[in-house]
């Protein structure tokens, strides 16, 4: 029954560890600025909070001109404000197959009436920039409006080459934007914005961010608003230019979602502090540490990491298959419920043969060491063959990475 399981909870001690690849966990900063009273549209403090919102979304993604819209929505939601400004039915975007989220995507264009054209799909390898410029150049007639590009499929644990799109695009000469979802890299593995020639860059709060689910936001260079600005199809919640102004009201169309802006100002200005290169560069050190345990594991023969090209293994999650029969359903709820360590199930295709562990946000070396702990125990209380000391030897990497 939920409600018992409400209550196990309150009973827990310490602490139950989320690692999934987000929601993640937020930081007592956040949580403690949006738990605040809301205020009155025309209040001066309430665009100030929107003004720091908008400069610090421009810092982390690296962009000193794109125009900053936000959304009281979730990832999906950026994704079609982003087509039905760029794309009028009918017309069609090239969607690189990275995985489950590139599929996702892909649906939902087609559901709006628009085209998708997939590249071949090759499990376990980031997208080959090749085959998108060969598509490209065969697109004679220049049908294709955007590269809709995820630059982290958060099902696959693949982050893909951004810079690699970019020149693939331009030795096909062809004007396509380069759109790039960083749901899940944002603020996690290195972007820029500006420097990669991205036209369109679409994320959300509930990752890398620190903060809660329900805002996402669309940077949108001058090129990409000008293809905007010509599509005549008509649109209203997530037009751009109806975004366009000075009041908070006309900026949300509507009321602004306060308490999550309080709370998402508050995460960037953490990110500020630490420095975004330093919380980069920390995510690769927590990332090493968590291969390098499923490397111990996997020698026991009934996992594997997913992500076959090293250096494509994404800093925020990672991907995890397991070999036929073993049950992942079970592995989450042991290690969710008797080990406190919360992670995620494989996606698409990769339903029950894969499990994910989140390692982006606000995370350190503490609490990946007590995530692995958590889930090697539970694979070893789920009689799962692995590799042993997959948790001390991830604390040696740590103790390399950190310890000088
Ligand atoms: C890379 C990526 N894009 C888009 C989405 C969709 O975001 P949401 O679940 O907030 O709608 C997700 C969700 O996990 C994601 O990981």
């Amino acid at each position: 029954m939920t409600v018992d399981i409400a209550h196990e909870t309150l009973r827990i001690p310490g602490e139950r560890f989320l690692h999934s690849p987000g929601p993640t966990p937020i930081p007592a900063e956040v949580l403690n600025a949006m738990h605040r009273q809301p205020m009155d549209h025309g209040d001066p403090r309430l665009d100030a909070v929107i003004a720091n919102c908008e400069a610090g979304l421009r810092h982390v993604l690296k962009t000193s001109a794109a125009d900053v819209f936000m959304y009281a929505t979730n990832g999906h939601g950026v994704w079609e404000a982003t087509t039905e400004n760029l794309l009028a039915p009918g017309e069609a975007a090239l969607i690189p197959s990275t995985g489950h989220f590139s599929e996702q995507w892909a649906l939902q264009l087609e559901a709006t009436g628009r085209r998708a054209i997939r590249t071949p799909y090759r499990a376990g390898y980031p997208v080959d920039a090749s085959v998108v410029e060969a598509t490209l150049r065969a697109d004679a007639k220049r049908e294709i409006v955007a590269v809709l590009m995820v630059h982290t499929d958060t099902a696959s644990g693949i982050t893909h080459d951004v810079a690699a799109m970019r020149r693939a695009i331009d030795a096909a000469g062809h004007p396509a934007l380069l759109v790039v979802d960083v749901v899940a890299s944002l603020a996690v593995s290195p972007f820029a914005m500006d420097a990669l020639g991205v036209n369109v860059a679409v994320g959300a709060s509930q990752k890398g961010l620190m903060s809660p689910p329900g805002l996402g936001f669309i940077a949108v260079d001058a090129r990409a608003g000008e293809v905007a600005s010509r599509n005549a199809c008509p649109r209203y919640y997530w037009d751009w230019n109806r975004r366009r102004g000075e009041y908070s009201y006309q900026k949300f169309c509507g009321t602004p979602p306060q308490n999550l802006l309080y709370g998402v100002e508050a995460a960037l200005a953490l990110i500020a502090r630490e420095g975004l290169d330093a919380v980069i560069a920390r995510h690769a050190v927590l990332a090493r540490a968590v291969q390098v345990a499923v490397e111990r594991w996997s020698s026991g023969g009934a996992l594997q990491l997913h992500c076959r090209v090293p250096e494509a293994r994404s800093t925020a999650v990672t991907t995890i298959e397991v070999r036929e029969g073993i049950d992942v359903a079970a592995l989450r709820t042991a290690a969710r419920e008797r080990f406190q360590v919360a992670f995620a199930g494989g996606l698409g295709p990769f339903e029950g043969r894969a499990f994910r562990i989140g390692h982006l946000g606000n995370v350190n070396a503490p609490m990946i060491l007590g995530c692995l702990g958590g889930v090697e125990a539970a694979l070893i209380a789920q009689g799962i063959p692995i590799g042993r000391d997959g948790a001390s030897s991830a604390a040696a990497s740590l103790a390399q990475a950190m310890g000088a």
